[in-house]
């Protein structure tokens, strides 16, 4: 068993799910013991099978009333905790037991487009009619409030006028692929 052990959360398809797996698949000190997923329909899980990665879904109930999902994290060894387009607020009690040990990647440039509701093609079409400029990344500590944690890194990239919420999606995703792996490992191993 590797020193360092992780457990993707996450309610949708998964890319950056694969794209953290994929990184750590050959670490020495970092492996994905486990993906979970409040959403059995979610890609992810598709995701996890084809990579040999264990997976579970659970119900709102066994995630903030403490009892199941905490005890699989501390059964199954689990060290670091990583939301990956995961749509639930984390609960007091699992921040207090991972402390600066959560971490997310927000698709825009916190403390800007952030908070309840705030995900997936929202926020960029938010950042689009705002007229901005640039968006980017942010990957941050998770506390109890969504997308407030401190900030870890924030990558930008431009935006043109021209841009549709599918191209911002699409630049977004190059830069989550591309430093959310390599970020982790370094808080991890920092
Ligand atoms: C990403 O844009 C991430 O920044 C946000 O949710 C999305 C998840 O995408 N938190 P995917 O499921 O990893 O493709």
């Amino acid at each position: 068993m590797k020193p360092f052990r992780l457990a993707i959360f996450a309610s949708g398809s998964g890319s950056n799910a694969v794209a953290i797996c994929k990184y750590f698949s050959t670490h020495a000190q970092i492996e994905v013991a486990l993906i979970l997923s409040n959403n059995e329909q979610a890609g992810v899980l598709q995701r996890a099978q084809e990579l040999g990665i264990e997976s579970i879904t659970f119900s709102k109930k066994e995630f903030v009333e403490g009892g199941s999902v905490d005890a699989l994290l501390q059964e199954k060894k689990i060290t670091h905790l990583v939301l990956a387009g995961f749509l639930w607020l984390v609960p007091a009690f699992l921040i207090a037991h991972y402390p600066k040990k959560i971490i997310n990647i927000h698709p825009a440039l916190l403390p800007k487009f952030g908070g309840k509701g705030m995900y997936g093609a929202r926020v960029h079409e938010t950042v689009r009619n705002s007229g901005e400029v640039e968006t980017g990344i942010t990957i941050h500590l998770v506390n109890e409030h969504f997308d407030e944690g401190k900030a870890l890194l924030q990558v930008r990239c431009p935006i043109s006028p021209t841009d549709t919420v599918l191209d911002i999606t699409a630049k977004v995703q190059v830069l989550e692929h591309q430093y959310y792996p390599k970020t982790i490992e370094s808080w991890v191993l920092s």
